[in-house]
């Protein structure tokens, strides 16, 4: 497989500044010569204190949400620009905990993707079935609505800056986990769909996470398999003894 591991912590609403600290710092010690890609995206008061400390390391800099504007009256938002001017290359979007519980939908979704591509950032694009649409036999349509509008109007340059994150919502911080096997078929599924909207070379090329209750003990198996082409992980990441074994596998 020519895709390289990316593997992504999302911090989500944990720590304060000094425990940030003291995680990133860990961090840059223990994945210093890891072979995979790495990324880390502490909460927005965290970013200014992390982001010297991961600067020039193999692990890149991320945030959990952003504003669909630029600029303007928007209280409680934070814009591309101010991501940007502390040094945030990548942006997750469309988390399930957005989508669920802060009611974002596939367009604003669709909004905050583009506005992050045209201002150069990397994008982790997650999408994921909840527990009874899975049990409804609707997961592969759940995730195809997701990623078809979640990507309207991407073109297939713009998709190089794209990462698909799959993490059923049923996994996210439950303990369970997708069989590696469940997975992969969503994985295998997702790639199809980008083949027949941007061709197969794009298909080939895009990287997709796992992610929902990725730990020590199942991230190798997740990621043998063909299409699980890294983990996004939340809990397991406020560790280094949890994250830093995901992180180096294989
Ligand atoms: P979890 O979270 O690893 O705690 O299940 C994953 C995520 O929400 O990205």
């Amino acid at each position: 497989m020519s895709r390289t591991y990316y593997i992504a912590g999302n911090w989500k609403m944990h720590k304060t500044r000094a425990e940030a600290a003291e995680l990133a710092k860990a961090l840059v010690s223990q994945l210093k010569g890891g072979k995979h890609r790495y990324l880390v995206a502490p909460s927005f008061t965290l970013i200014e204190t992390v982001a010297p400390i991961v600067k020039g390391s193999n692990i890149r800099l991320g945030a959990q949400n952003m504003a669909c504007e630029e600029q303007g009256a928007h209280t409680g938002e934070v814009s591309v620009f101010q991501l940007k001017d502390l040094g945030v290359q990548t942006v997750i979007l469309g988390h399930s905990e957005r989508r669920h519980n802060y009611k974002e939908d596939d367009a604003l979704i669709n909004k905050k993707l583009k506005l992050a591509l045209k201002h150069g950032l990397e994008v982790i694009l997650c999408i994921g079935e909840l527990l009874e649409e899975r049990e409804a036999g609707k997961a592969e349509q759940v995730c195809e609505t997701q990623l078809v509008k979640g990507l309207e109007g991407v073109s297939a340059a713009e998709l190089a800056n794209i990462v698909i994150a799959y993490e059923p919502v049923w996994a996210i911080g439950t303990g369970k986990t997708a069989t590696p096997e469940d997975a992969d078929a969503i994985h295998a599924f997702v790639r199809k769909l980008i083949g027949k909207l941007y061709g197969a070379d794009a298909a080939e090329k895009i990287i997709i996470q796992y992610g929902g209750s990725v730990k020590p003990d199942n991230a190798a198996q997740l990621m043998a398999k063909e299409n699980i082409d890294g983990a996004l992980v939340g809990g397991a990441a406020l560790k280094p003894d949890t994250f830093v074994p995901i992180a180096l596998f294989g």
